[in-house]
């Protein structure tokens, strides 16, 4: 009877490959030599493995080294255990196309076989939406979440045999920032990760308010900053010598990081709920309102529940624009909320900051930025509203331009002259201390 496969419980063949260290040709071989037989997609008619047998030929495999290991200390040296012609030590060494078998190619043991074993179940560490990072390219998008180490929290060495979690640390680093931002003694592990995973990493900060700047020179050099999180924004408008003369978040952990030893006075940091805050005695004297509204509602993975979510700051937009009155605003949030669900949502909030009070006029436009074109090693796409008052909007649209041509790096393949090629997590952690950790890539029992 087909019943439908679900995809828990089973693997496609370059995974299986992947997971057993072995070609698809092997998986092949040992299909015809009923060693490890798959089944059939009852839709399209992929092999598929069931993880379960997996989970068996991986444990023969592990007594079957663990024996010629024995065999090889025994006689030679540690080193070279496979080098051993042990062929009834399990009985699955590799078929050629006839079916002859074949003696095992040598594996070298690598440190990585001493390291405690993959702590996630084979199904989990096989998902393919949730992998570790690789050394050898940028990071996924971080993620406040990453403070609860998920699979994407860790990263695998450059040999992809072994894997350990990412510290505090270096995920300021892969969100672009100086690691000693969040070096406050008070702060745990989860926390400095939490608040770096919802920043907005400073190089990409820096390009959008140069652009910006460059199309309407501030007569006021100040900023304000809101929902300011670890300060990300906040860096790229001190970059160009603004002067902030408040920066406001709810979260007591980013109002520590925010007062430690930042290009702004800690004086200038509020801790409170950005709707609870009068700005009307800032009206008229700032330059760059800017800000990340929580992002949650919006988020791809989130629940989607736009204005109906307490967590939904970008309806007061408009209002706290009306109350100062900035010669120019920056907001920040997650792609998901240009998509097609949300456009008629994000359509209105822009339509309220192009007039948000009677006698106001702003231009407002909206552009995606990715951080990986700025040298952050990280893939993270991000919405950018920009709004000028009583500017004509082509001058919004430069604003982009302009922050696109700071743009320094490109995709692997990327065409354009001079850019060089994404950063990866190896070029910016390679040479620092090891924070350990690590385990063995990939699950054995
Ligand atoms: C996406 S993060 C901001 C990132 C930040 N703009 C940056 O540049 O790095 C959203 C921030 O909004 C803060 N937040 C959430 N609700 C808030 C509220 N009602 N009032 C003030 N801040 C709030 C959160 O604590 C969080 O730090």
């Amino acid at each position: 009877m087909n019943r439908p496969i679900s995809t828990r419980d089973f693997v496609k063949i370059h995974e299986a490959a992947e997971l057993l260290g072995v070609t698809e040709q092997t998986l092949r071989n040992w299909d015809r030599a009923r060693k490890l037989k798959p089944v059939r997609h009852p839709i399209n008619g992929y092999r598929m493995y069931r993880v379960a047998d997996l989970h068996s030929i991986l444990g023969e495999l592990e007594r079957s080294e663990a024996q010629s290991a024995f065999q090889f200390d025994a006689a030679i040296s540690d080193d070279f255990a496979a080098s051993v012609h042990a062929p009834d030590a399990a009985g699955l060494f590799d078929f050629d196309a006839a079916g002859n078998s074949e003696p095992p190619q040598p594996q070298r043991k690598t440190d990585a076989d001493r390291l405690p074993p993959c702590h996630w179940s084979l199904e989990v560490a096989l998902d393919p939406k949730h992998r570790p990072q690789q050394w050898n390219a940028p990071a996924t998008t971080v993620r406040r979440d990453w403070r609860k180490f998920p699979q994407e929290a860790h990263v695998l060495d450059v040999t992809g045999t072994k894997y350990r979690r990412f510290s505090s640390s270096e995920v300021a680093l892969l969100q672009g920032f100086d690691p000693q931002v969040i070096e406050i003694p008070h702060l745990t592990e989860r926390e400095r990760i939490g608040a770096m995973g919802d920043a907005v990493p400073p190089p990409l900060a820096q390009a959008l308010v140069r652009g910006i700047a460059a199309q309407r020179p501030f007569s006021s050099r100040t900023a304000i900053e809101i929902c300011a999180g670890s300060g990300g924004l906040a860096e790229g408008a001190a970059a160009i010598g603004l002067e902030h003369l408040l920066l406001v978040d709810a979260s007591a952990t980013c109002e520590a990081i925010l007062k430690h030893d930042r290009p702004w006075p800690a004086n200038s940091v509020k801790c409170s709920d950005v709707r609870k805050v009068d700005f009307m005695g800032f009206r008229g004297r700032v330059g760059l309102l800017s800000g990340g509204p929580p992002c949650q509602p919006w988020s791809r993975s989130g629940f989607r529940r736009g204005n109906e979510d307490d967590r939904d700051l970008l309806g007061s937009l408009p209002s706290i624009v009306a109350a100062i009155e900035p010669e120019a605003f920056l907001f920040e949030n997650v792609p998901g909320l240009a998509s097609e669900q949300n456009r008629a949502y994000l359509n209105d909030v822009i339509r309220r900051l192009r007039a948000p009070d009677r006698h106001l006029k702003y231009s407002v436009l909206i552009g995606i930025f990715n951080a990986a074109d700025y040298g952050v090693p990280q893939i993270r796409e991000r919405v950018f509203i920009v709004g000028l008052k009583d500017a004509p909007a082509v001058l919004v649209s430069r604003c982009f331009d302009e922050a696109e041509s700071l743009q320094t790096y490109q995709q692997p393949g990327g065409m354009r002259v001079g850019l060089k090629r994404w950063r990866t997590i190896g070029d910016v952690l390679e040479g620092r201390a090891d924070p350990g950790g690590w385990r063995r890539w990939i699950v054995r029992s």
